[in-house]
């Protein structure tokens, strides 16, 4: 089989080397991809946003998979003009990546269908006062959402009715988001654990992989802005079976047949970001693809092939049993460049990667560059390292992500000292 992943970060890199598992796999391509990925497949400079070009190789290179990494790409349609073309493609069309790209379709569709989530309201520009006077009227804190896509930065916590006034004053009048802050929800704070779960699904069937927590926050302690994701681990030892069979019949299963009844049915990975209240799990957001860096934690604790279970969604008709759980634990250090998420210099080399020969780790290329040999930091996260126990030991995985850390150079490196602290 020949495959095309569409996508340059550290999730694609991940996506790439699971990939390459399966004896099915031909020709592995990566468009754009990064220094990681260059070295397993063949990458290839294509527009991910340019359909048309995306198209084009797919019919000259004999494409029998497309997978699309990023969020983008499907909110623009990638996935139904390839679907059009009879290319097939793992990841949903774009009425049903609505679901990531329109949060206030997501939170309107939760509350249709009874599916467990925060309080809270819908407001467009013209609301301004409206928006104002509700974030006043709820208890605090609040927060206020960006509907559209937003890199993750959409999202402000808001403690005091100043915050929230400001917060809403970004997205209508000082235009921060752009169009993606056209429209906002506000909402009630939910306390409790986050994590997150990957469902699998084609129409409304389904599998799940095993929860994962991320660390969004910049700061260690989870202070500072939000991120894309600094570290994660999986599996959560607090989410039990019976929270995570709660978790799929009152959330997945009901989101799945509410999208099914709404003619938007899914097909790709149900990203569901998710707190374990004291009433339960409930939605903090759905994403429309696989989480960054939770995919880095939750492929290493799978066996059986990979490849063919994602052919078997974009065929229509899941193959349940081609992945299980393998009783094992990983966990990934993100390191990023000084000044992430705000400004940042790019272009220095990193060192000390060939010191890391250790069977336990891999380490996952996100914003890196290969040139003449050498490795180039090329993004706000550049590295992950992922550490994996086969017997299930998060301890261990710490222990040893963070002796692995010490070899890597480059100047301004970063990262978190406490990913998987809230587990051990
Ligand atoms: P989102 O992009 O919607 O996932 O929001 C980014 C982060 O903000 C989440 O990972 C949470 O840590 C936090 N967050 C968002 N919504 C809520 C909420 N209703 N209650 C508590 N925390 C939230
Ligand atoms: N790790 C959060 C995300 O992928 O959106």
């Amino acid at each position: 089989m020949n495959v095309l992943i569409v996508g340059s970060g550290g999730r694609e890199h991940a996506l790439a080397l699971k990939v390459k598992e399966s004896h099915k796999l031909e020709n592995l391509f990566i468009a754009p991809g990064n220094a990681g990925t260059s070295f397993i497949g063949k990458n290839v400079n294509l527009n991910p946003s340019d359909h048309k070009e995306i198209i084009d190789f797919c019919k000259t290179q004999g494409i029998n998979l497309v997978v699309i990494g990023p969020e983008k790409p499907l909110a623009e349609g990638l996935a139904d003009n390839l679907a059009e073309n009879n290319i097939p493609v793992f990841g949903p069309r774009k009425n049903a990546a609505q679901i990531e790209s329109n949060k206030a379709f997501a939170k309107n569709l939760m509350k249709k269908y009874g599916i467990p989530t925060a309080e809270y309201k819908v407001f467009k520009k013209q609301d301004y006062i409206n928006a104002v006077t509700y974030a006043k009227s709820i208890s605090y804190p609040v927060v206020v959402k960006a509907s559209g896509l937003a890199a993750g930065k959409g999202v402000s916590i808001c403690y005091t009715a100043l915050e929230a006034e400001n917060a809403i004053k970004e997205c209508f009048e000082y235009n921060v988001f752009g169009d993606a802050g056209n429209e906002i929800v506000v909402e009630e704070f939910l306390e409790g654990q986050e994590f997150s779960v990957f469902a699998v699904a084609s129409g409304t069937d389904y599998i799940v992989l095993p929860p994962a927590q991320d660390h969004k926050r910049i700061g260690e302690g989870d202070t500072g802005k939000n991120t894309g994701g600094m570290g994660a681990y999986a599996p959560t030892p607090f989410i039990t079976d019976e929270i995570l069979q709660r978790v799929k019949t009152e959330i997945i299963e009901k989101t799945l047949n509410a999208l099914k009844s709404e003619g938007r049915e899914y097909s790709g990975c149900l990203y569901c970001g998710l707190i374990l209240t004291e009433e339960g799990p409930k939605v903090i957001e759905f994403n429309c693809r696989f989480g960054d860096p939770e995919t880095q934690v939750v492929l290493p604790l799978l066996e059986g092939d990979f490849l063919d279970l994602l052919y078997s969604v974009a065929s229509g008709n899941i193959n349940k049993a081609a992945v299980k759980y393998n009783g094992g634990a990983a966990l990934c250090v993100v390191t990023a460049s000084k000044g992430y998420p705000g400004k940042y210099e790019k272009g220095f080399e990193i060192k000390g990667l060939e010191k890391i020969n250790d069977p336990d780790i891999q380490i996952i290329h996100a914003g890196t560059k290969a040139v003449n040999g050498k490795i180039f930091t090329n993004g706000g996260r550049v590295l992950n390292i992922v550490a994996i126990d086969g017997e299930g030991n998060l301890r261990y995985c710490k222990e040893k992500a963070y002796a692995s850390l010490l070899k890597v150079k480059y100047e301004g490196i970063y990262y978190r000292k406490d990913i998987g602290s809230k587990a051990l």
